[in-house]
């Protein structure tokens, strides 16, 4: 059976793809933001995964406002990223894994989640920048699963239905009749409002809670109503829902989860920034 290494967890704003593009990651403005990366990279140099299943949400370069599904699992054998207005650059297709895309998506009908395929999907910001952040190598190592979660349209999916999703999401990795390694990612949050009276909006204070929930106490979370987790982490930090995904797709028996290493650090852009790396134990 493959095996679940651990996940992955980062913020994903377009200026850091700027970053990598103009090598910034030691100027004074940056550096305690990507200065969070190389020991989780070490990790994963030493782990060697051979897949990633990437928990993001899309902010309208494959669904927009006409069609939005709550949840979207992408099936395809490369993925091809597009501009999206930010002017970070465009980069090359990301290859799939349409064999564990299939088994996902059986598995996810059968437990009822009843999710769109999409065997084309452009992936945007979201799913590129932390995957760069993560492997910076000018070809992406892993081969990649897309899930899409809706956190830009009303009604979006509960907190708690979300880490059902991921639980469902691990429990078919495991399943897969493979010898290959895989890591989940969530990628989104933290704290952030782009916009309205509240744009600029940031809660440290809840952002450190939340990740320190994902190491001891992973379903904290999802007590939280969607408009209460709006309140408290603005209307794009509600993008943590990411986060939760991945971590119910890692186990919660035996001695669960070990934090290999993690960071918090206010703004890059508008946004407060975290990253986290957690190692599947047993
Ligand atoms: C920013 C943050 C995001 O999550 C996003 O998708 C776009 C922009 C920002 O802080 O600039
Ligand atoms: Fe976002």
């Amino acid at each position: 059976m493959a095996q679940l290494i651990g996940g992955l967890a980062t913020s994903h704003i377009p200026s850091i793809g700027n970053a990598i593009a103009k090598g910034l990651q030691q100027d004074p403005y940056w550096k305690p933001f990507f200065d969070g990366f190389p020991p989780i990279r070490d990790w994963l140099a030493e782990q060697k995964p051979d897949v990633a299943v990437v928990f993001y949400n899309d902010h309208g370069l494959n669904f927009f406002l006409d069609k939005m599904p709550t949840f979207a699992v992408g099936a395809a054998a490369e993925y091809h990223n597009a501009d999206e207005g930010w002017g970070i650059p465009t980069l090359p297709p990301y290859r799939g894994s349409p064999e564990l895309s299939w088994h996902l998506i059986n598995h996810l009908i059968d437990q009822e989640f009843d999710v769109v395929t999409c065997q084309e999907m452009l992936v945007d910001h979201a799913f590129t920048v932390p995957l760069k952040l993560f492997w910076p190598q000018e070809i992406c190592p892993v081969t990649t699963v897309p899930i899409c979660i809706n956190t830009v349209q009303f009604p979006l999916p509960s907190a708690k239905r979300v880490y059902a999703l991921g639980k469902a999401v691990g429990a078919a990795i495991r399943s897969w009749k493979s010898d290959r390694k895989v890591v989940v990612l969530g990628t989104g949050g933290l704290s952030h409002q782009l916009d309205g009276e509240r744009a600029g909006f940031i809660n440290k204070d809840f952002d450190l809670k939340f990740m320190q929930s994902l190491q001891s106490n992973p379903e904290w979370a999802t007590q939280y109503s969607i408009h209460e987790l709006v309140e408290k982490t603005g209307t794009q930090g509600v993008e943590l829902l990411m986060w939760l995904a991945m971590r119910g797709a890692l186990s919660t028996g035996g001695s669960g989860v070990r934090t290999v290493h993690s960071n918090y650090h206010i703004p890059i852009s508008n946004t407060a920034t975290g990253v986290m790396a957690l190692a599947q134990v047993d």
